[in-house]
């Protein structure tokens, strides 16, 4: 167990910089979860954490000690990845000791520890099989054994789930939250699946060109996401945004979209904008409610699609400015063409100035 610090940590290749000052402090037996858009340099990062390659500044430091020229093997960290690269001509006995016996550990205890985590990774049954003989969840298990049997001070996940088809995926993620649970290891853990990220974390990174946009539980970023780029990044599905302006009279604040209608806000949310100023308004599918079809609120989008899910329905609509998504929990009738009077709850929404992106509820804050 240990912990992790990144401070200021940067890399180019040539001129070409992608990590661009990355501070984050991990503490020892947390889970944290990196997620950001392909190239944002997830990868890069723990694999500098793991020194397969070399920071270009800052330091990273694992129990306070830094770590920069320290060989991979000298750093006690194992990495499971995508492709799990198993040794097809070893069984999974073999596959999950192979480090152990590089390590040169003497074979009764390397036995004892490759029983204990296949127990723990219920592959008792199938120590003898050879990887072509495995389902790719077993073998994504055999990938984890491979690293627990080491019994590293931190775990490092790279997109450990994306090969494996969607049922899959939710039964490891509950299989490896219930690991950690056990082991409490120290882990970080790269994916795009903010699902995934929203489920497994105890905080989540969001990252986004080199740099970290902002860390928090789950449930932090959902509900006081810092900015644009992690309100649309956080929800699934992602949060509608209207283009418009912050308008003022007296202590009475207003949303105007561009698309004409006007919207409530509440002055919390308005922050310090002032009057005029170009905002984006932002509000999830699930904090939107239906007026009845008798109102006369003259914020009524128009269905263009109805996606039935069983547990809600999801209404995909067009209203004056572009196009929202609205989650109904219920089946209700609803067909393309309807139009939707929409209320929407003032204190669940979140106003972004245009120009930075910052949500101007915490903008005083920063
Ligand atoms: N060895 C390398 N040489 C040059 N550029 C590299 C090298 N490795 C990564 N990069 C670049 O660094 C950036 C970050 O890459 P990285 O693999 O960390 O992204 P990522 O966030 O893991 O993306 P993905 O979600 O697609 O895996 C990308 O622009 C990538 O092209
Ligand atoms: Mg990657």
């Amino acid at each position: 167990m240990a912990t992790v610090s990144f401070e200021g940590t940067r890399k180019a290749f040539g001129a070409h910089e992608v990590l661009k000052g990355v501070s984050l402090d991990v503490a020892d037996g947390e889970f944290v979860i990196l997620v950001g858009p392909s190239g944002c340099g997830k990868s890069t990062l723990l694999r500098m954490l793991a020194g397969l390659e070399q920071a270009t500044g800052g330091d990273i430091r694992i129990d306070g000690k830094s770590v920069i020229g320290i060989a991979p093997k000298e750093r006690d960290i194992a990495m499971v990845f995508q492709t799990y690269a198993l040794y097809p001509h070893m069984t999974v006995a073999e596959n999950m000791g192979f480090s152990l016996r590089l390590a040169k550990a003497p074979k009764a205890e390397a036995d004892q520890r490759i029983s204990a985590a296949a127990t723990l990774l219920n592959l008792d049954t199938l120590l003898d099989r050879y990887p072509k003989q495995l389902s790719g969840g077993q073998r994504q298990r055999v990938a984890m054994g491979r690293a627990i049997v080491r019994d590293p001070k931190v775990f490092l996940f790279d997109e450990p789930l994306s090969n494996l088809d969607a049922k899959l995926r939710v039964q490891m993620r509950a299989e490896i939250k219930a690991l950690h649970q056990r082991l409490r290891t120290t882990s970080i853990y790269v994916t795009h699946d903010q699902v995934e990220a929203m489920t497994m974390a105890d905080r989540i990174v969001v990252m986004n060109g080199g740099i970290i946009e902002q860390v928090g539980t789950p449930l932090d970023l959902y509900d006081s996401p810092a900015n644009l780029f992690v309100a649309g990044f956080i929800g699934s599905p992602s949060m509608n945004f209207f283009d418009g302006k912050l308008e003022r009279q007296d202590a009475i604040v207003m949303f105007r979209a561009n698309g004409g209608f006007a919207l409530p806000i509440t002055v919390e949310a308005a922050g310090s904008a002032r009057e005029g100023q170009a905002v984006v308004y932002g509000v999830r599918p699930e904090h939107i409610d239906f007026t009845g079809s008798d109102s006369s609120g003259d914020f009524a989008p128009v269905v263009s699609v109805v996606e039935p899910m069983g547990s809600e329905t999801l209404i995909l609509a067009d209203h004056p400015g572009g196009k929202m998504t609205v989650s109904y929990r219920g089946r209700g009738v609803f067909n393309p063409g309807d139009r939707l009077p929409l209320t929407i709850d003032a204190s669940r929404i979140h106003l972004f100035d245009r120009a930075s992106g910052r949500n101007l509820r915490y903008s005083g804050q920063h």
